[in-house]
């Protein structure tokens, strides 16, 4: 009976709610130039919920213009240190305040549970602001060892006009990993969140201004990524591109910086994480319970998803058991309901994405062990149910191809060597996992293994200082950490003849 009144309490919110939807470019908010929108949909029923202004080349000039305009102005890239920070804990006190607001925004746009935004996306996006607030005055430069009378050193100084091209799996928590940092450093942003994704950034540039960050410096424009995330790749004024999203999207970034003034990009792609299970993992029952996590967790729409689960032969049959019940409380429902462990897909084709994917699957000869479709009663929203292969070989598609969905594929192997080979065999390197009581050998998985980030009896686990990035076709960059905030700097040599 709570649960009922609980939920039917966030609906009333989320009714209440006031949707902004245009573009924001230098301190207020716009139409697009062309007028142009589109709508953005609740995938939970296919409802509208805003009609968003959808930014091309003109809005991304505007945009761009208004960051250049700032950062020469010094309003913000020669702001003190201590103001500039003083400014970015406000803005992560006015998040904390808002937080059921955000939390029903990305909840209703993007189909993930309110819970889940309650406990994770929203808190993890404060921390964030916080953490990189705390560092702005921690960045120092160096000075040269050279003869007596020279004095050489090293400025870190901001780049200029940092372009974040963000996807919509944690709209809002993807958002503040590129934005925390770049506006710490002292640079403008042009934030374009992904079409699916696109209102809670609208309330996040509403908050920075708020908070006393001066107009031009945080700029939002929403629109497709052929029209808005293009030219802001291209443009000869954006000094550095700082992306989240599909490695092929990824690849044609360094493609775009090639072609215009060879701007920084840095990449975050996703992945086809391994997660190992060795028959010497002291409790199955946790190692499934994080396993299921890894895949379930926020729909499987995870860029680090444990989506490859090997485990060792001699446990195979009690822990796909064991794993087969952890499924089970991923029962897909409704996301404003504080009770749902999963809400459905981003959108509808996604849905169809990760059904063809579950197809695909089915025909290459892996046994479909739980879920493979639609949940039964909720055909009117994106939904997939929770989904388990077993029987899965890592030649097979399911294998290779990141599916961004609850599909999870049970892979037996044969000790630890077979482990790291069949691991390593992927084109992705995000992140990976092992469980097991023998401490060389977790050791040792961390040495071999091809992924920047490595979990030993852990999974998806870390806070601010853990960077978060990955190897191979999983991108170049790092998030989070002290690093991060380096990489929206750049150096000034300085050599001074002092006499
Ligand atoms: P995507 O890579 O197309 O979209 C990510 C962002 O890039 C969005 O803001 C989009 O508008 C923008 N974009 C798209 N094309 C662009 C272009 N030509 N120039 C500039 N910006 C562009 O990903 P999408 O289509 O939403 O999802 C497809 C698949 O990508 C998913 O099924 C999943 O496998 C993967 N993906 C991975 C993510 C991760 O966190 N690593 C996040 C989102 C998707
Ligand atoms: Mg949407």
């Amino acid at each position: 009976m709570t649960i009922v009144a609980q939920s039917a309490t966030w609906h009333e919110k989320a009714a209440r709610l006031k949707l902004e939807g245009r573009l924001f470019i230098d301190g207020d908010f716009v139409p697009a130039l062309g007028g142009k929108v589109f709508e953005s949909i609740n995938p939970a029923d296919g409802s509208v919920l805003a009609e968003v202004s959808s930014g091309g080349p003109a809005d991304i000039d505007r945009a761009v213009a208004s960051g250049l305009k700032a950062f020469k102005a010094g309003v913000w890239s020669r702001m003190s240190p201590r103001d500039r920070m003083a400014v970015l804990y406000r803005f992560a006190d006015l998040i904390e305040a808002h937080k059921d607001e955000f939390a029903i925004i990305d909840t209703i746009d993007m189909g993930k549970p309110i819970a889940e935004m309650l406990a994770v996306d929203v808190p993890l996006a404060v921390l964030c602001f916080r953490f990189t607030a705390e560092c702005i005055d921690k960045v120092q430069g160096s000075v040269g060892a050279t003869s007596p009378d020279v004095l050489s050193y090293v400025l870190r100084q901001p780049l200029g006009v940092v372009g974040c091209i963000v996807p919509w799996n944690y709209p809002l928590l993807m958002t503040a990993w590129k934005i925390a940092p770049a506006l710490a450093a002292g640079n403008s942003v042009v934030l374009k969140p992904a079409e699916q994704s696109p209102l809670s950034a609208l309330l996040l540039a509403r908050l920075f201004v708020e908070a006393g960050g001066p107009a031009g410096v945080f700029n939002v424009v929403n629109g497709f990524g052929p029209e808005a995330g293009k030219p802001l790749a291209l443009h000869n004024d954006v000094e550095k591109i700082a992306f989240t999203g599909s490695a092929e999207i990824g690849k044609l970034m360094m493609t775009y910086s090639g072609q215009s003034n060879l701007k920084k990009v840095s990449t975050e792609c996703g992945g086809k994480s391994p997660h190992v299970i060795m028959a010497d993992a002291a409790d199955l029952e946790t190692a499934a319970t994080w396993a299921a996590m890894g895949i379930f967790g926020n729909q499987g729409e995870v860029c680090c998803a444990g989506s490859r689960i090997l485990v060792e032969k001699a446990i195979l049959p009690e822990f796909t058991e064991i794993f087969r019940a952890k499924a089970a409380s991923y029962a897909p429902g409704d996301p404003l309901d504080p009770a749902t462990g999963m809400g459905p897909l981003v959108d509808f084709s996604q849905q169809k994405r990760v059904l063809n994917y579950i197809g695909i699957g089915k025909q290459a000869g892996a046994a479909c062990l739980t879920g493979g479709g639609v949940p039964v009663g909720l055909e009117k929203g994106a939904y997939v149910a929770p989904t388990i292969f077993t029987g899965v070989t890592n030649d097979m598609t399911i294998a290779r191809e990141e599916i961004f969905g609850p599909v999870a594929s049970i892979i037996a192997f044969d000790g630890y060597d077979e482990a790291v080979s069949i691991a390593n065999d992927t084109n992705f390197g995000l992140a990976a996992g092992i469980w097991t009581s023998d401490l060389g050998k977790a050791h040792r998985f961390a040495r071999d293994v091809e992924a920047g980030m490595v979990y030993i009896n852990s999974y998806m686990n870390g806070d601010m200082q853990f960077p978060f990035g990955g190897w191979k076709e999983s991108g170049n960059g790092r998030d989070k950490c002290m690093d991060a905030l380096i990489s929206y700097t750049q150096t000034k040599s300085v050599w001074a003849t002092i006499g």
